[in-house]
């Protein structure tokens, strides 16, 4: 059968973070948030989701393996490793040591991603990441983790979504610790750029054949009227802010900041060996003069992601032509590329089926053009907990019933499985769900 192939040794695999499938996390950040009245959608908390802190991971790696997975991206919970500030707990290293087992004994490849948003509760105390140690602690976090887990996995991503980081926590305030504070967003960007770097040699001095980098959170900003120059200003403030500030330090060596100030950070230069890319949306900006923390960019939603918005509110409009768009910007670094995260939430028999190929098309234009892609992680492999939103918006591959735990397919469960076996994408697919 016809089929648009992909690179032998692809990476095909799934994305997850540590407190969004464990349950039983209550030494960080996130769970004290999650016991405010109001925080989280329906007041749900993480505190059960998909139960991988009590052995739930061997099933779900189970249904990955057998799909023809070939890696799995996962996270290591800090305030679990780290319980108190200088204190180990083999425990937890010793459950991570089975997980990545685990997934190795089914011939899978685990990439290990060390922060993924949760910062432990000792840490929040002393400031967290606006106090300039939170650099050398993450650091050895990193020493740590790799002494331990250096055996199983070669293959890491220090921080997940920096801009998340600094957009939820400090600038939108609606992440912990809840600020709504320029200067500390700037403080905190610097700080998780030095932190990424010195996390960086740690790992590479103890394994020289690591592959390292950051998880770039991107999404395409376009201008609501393209004639209008203040709508394409503020698309372009929003490109530069969102996109740009995390990427391109590791290039250029420095931070600009508002007011054309250059905050130099030299120690971050050339601290990737691969770009990884978190693309879900495109958006649409209106120049709003009323909104300086958005760069001045109010999000226009198309016509048809209103109507999806009523099933649940979306944040961005779909469209493929953004990821194949983030995939050409990488190509002058001259780096591999993973899409370390890729993914929308159920609303119907066939939008995350539409999704996928649709995505995945963008894809194969890129490596067609010549692009160095070598994974494709989509989130996530079972419904778990979205921060804010809870249980509400699904992105997994299989239902996750919270009170059973049983998995159960999705159609787009199906879908990936062909596109995983085939190493392509089959005609037939594309007929179906592609553009
Ligand atoms: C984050 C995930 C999150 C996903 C879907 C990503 O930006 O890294 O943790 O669950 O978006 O909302």
């Amino acid at each position: 059968m016809a089929c648009l192939s992909f690179p032998q040794d692809f990476l095909w695999g799934t994305a997850t973070a540590a407190h969004q499938v464990e349950g039983q996390n209550v030494n960080n950040d996130w769970y004290r948030f999650e016991c405010e009245p109001g925080a989280i959608r329906n007041g749900d908390t993480a505190q059960i989701s998909c139960g991988w802190w009590t052995g739930n991971y061997r099933q779900d790696f189970e249904l990955a393996r057998a799909m023809g997975q070939n890696t799995h991206r996962l996270s290591v919970e800090w305030s679990r490793i780290e319980p108190s500030e200088g204190k180990w707990d083999p425990t937890a290293i010793q459950f991570y040591r089975e997980m990545l087992s685990c997934l190795r004994g089914m011939g899978m490849v685990p990439m290990v991603t060390l922060y993924h948003y949760t910062t432990p509760l000792w840490l929040v105390e002393k400031g967290g990441w606006e106090n300039p140690e939170s650099i050398s602690l993450f650091a050895r976090l990193a020493d740590k983790v790799v002494d331990e887990l250096g055996d199983l996995c070669n293959f890491w991503c220090t921080l997940n979504e920096p801009f998340g980081i600094v957009h939820g926590g400090y600038i939108a305030g609606t992440w912990p610790p809840n600020k709504q504070d320029l200067p500390r967003a700037v403080r905190v960007t610097v700080h998780l750029l030095r932190a990424h770097a010195t996390a960086y040699w740690a790992i590479k001095h103890r394994q020289p054949d690591s592959q390292i980098g950051i998880a770039h959170h991107v999404q395409l900003f376009e201008p609501a009227n393209p004639r209008s120059p203040l709508d394409r200003m503020a698309a372009g403030a929003r490109d530069w802010v969102v996109n740009r500030l995390f990427m391109d330090a590791p290039r250029y060596g420095y931070v600009a900041v508002p007011g054309g100030l250059r905050i130099m950070v030299p120690e971050v230069i050339g601290t990737q060996d691969y770009i990884g890319l978190n693309y879900y949306y495109a958006m649409q900006t209106a120049f709003d003069l009323g909104r300086p923390l958005e760069a001045f960019g109010r999000t226009v939603l198309r016509p048809e992601t209103q109507k999806l918005a009523r099933i649940f509110p979306m944040t961005g409009d779909i469209d493929p032509k953004g990821l194949e768009y983030f995939l050409l910007q990488a190509q002058p670094i001259g780096l591999p590329v993973y899409i370390l995260e890729n993914g929308v939430y159920e609303a119907d028999e066939t939008n995350q089926s539409r999704y996928l190929v649709t995505h995945l098309q963008a894809v194969y234009r890129a490596l067609r053009a010549g692009l160095d892609v070598r994974g494709y992680f989509w989130w996530s492999l079972v419904d778990n907990f979205e921060w804010n939103d809870g249980y509400t918006p699904r992105f997994g591959l299989y239902r996750n019933d919270l009170q059973t735990q049983v998995r159960t397919p999705k159609p787009v469960a199906a879908v990936y499985e062909r596109i995983i076996r085939e190493n392509g994408i089959p005609d037939d697919l594309i007929h179906a769900y592609g553009r």
